[in-house]
């Protein structure tokens, strides 16, 4: 008998792509499993239970072992080290994390303000630069701080770059490629090895296809 096995998955815009990815490497979610608002589902013939996170929330899920394996975005992976094993780049939900702001601006000598989802990301980019920077964390909508006047700068994901686009912002740097990876507990990794091995071959042959 296959041991249980818990997945934590991102609720939002990774869900859709996620849940189609798993369904093509013929895990049989059940139909309500899009439209749910039920936040732990179970498929008892395949001994899978899927609970359902925010996505930056997917790592400390896993990191604390209450889900085996999870589905995470690599931006939430590279703002905060945590202890999980990175096992497949999943290759969905495709964006990169850029510095924007409103076109035509230098930013100021004198520690300017950066605003960002990642203020972690944003800092260690800065530091590398060699700008000495003050970073404001915002949890969303962080178009709007350029805009407002709460900062010179924003590092956020940019997808189709229809948000900056809307809001006349411009890109200034790219700073990481990011996509969806599925990351493991490692004490999971070693007590189930065999049943996570075989998640992780099921779904490498549907992205490496
Ligand atoms: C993300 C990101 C940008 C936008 C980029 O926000 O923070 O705002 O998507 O996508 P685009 O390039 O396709 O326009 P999200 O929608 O996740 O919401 P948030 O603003 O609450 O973070």
């Amino acid at each position: 008998m296959n041991s249980f096995l818990t997945i934590a998955m991102p609720k939002g815009r990774i869900f859709e792509e996620a849940a189609d990815l798993l369904r093509k490497a013929d895990f049989r979610l059940p139909p309500e499993f899009d439209d749910s608002r039920k936040l732990i589902l179970e498929i008892e013939e395949e001994n899978l239970r899927f609970i359902l996170a925010k996505p930056m929330d997917v790592v400390t899920y896993v990191e604390h072992g209450v889900a085996d394996v999870g589905i995470a975005g690599k931006d939430v992976m590279l703002e905060e080290e945590r202890d999980v094993y990175e096992l497949l780049d999943l290759k969905i939900s495709t964006c990169y994390l850029a510095v924007a702001g409103l076109p035509n601006t230098k930013i100021s000598d004198i520690t300017p303000k950066i605003a960002s989802k990642y203020p972690n990301v944003a800092s260690s980019y800065f530091r590398e630069q060699g700008e000495q920077v003050e970073i404001i964390k915002l949890n969303g909508s962080i178009e709007l701080a350029p805009l407002i006047g709460l900062a010179e700068r924003i590092v956020d994901i940019v997808s189709t770059g229809q948000t900056l686009k809307e809001n006349g912002l411009v890109e200034y740097a790219k700073i990481a490629d990011v996509t969806s990876r599925l990351i493991a507990n490692p004490v999971s990794y070693r007590i189930k090895e065999k049943r996570i091995t075989e998640i992780v071959d099921r779904l490498a042959e549907i992205v490496n296809q």
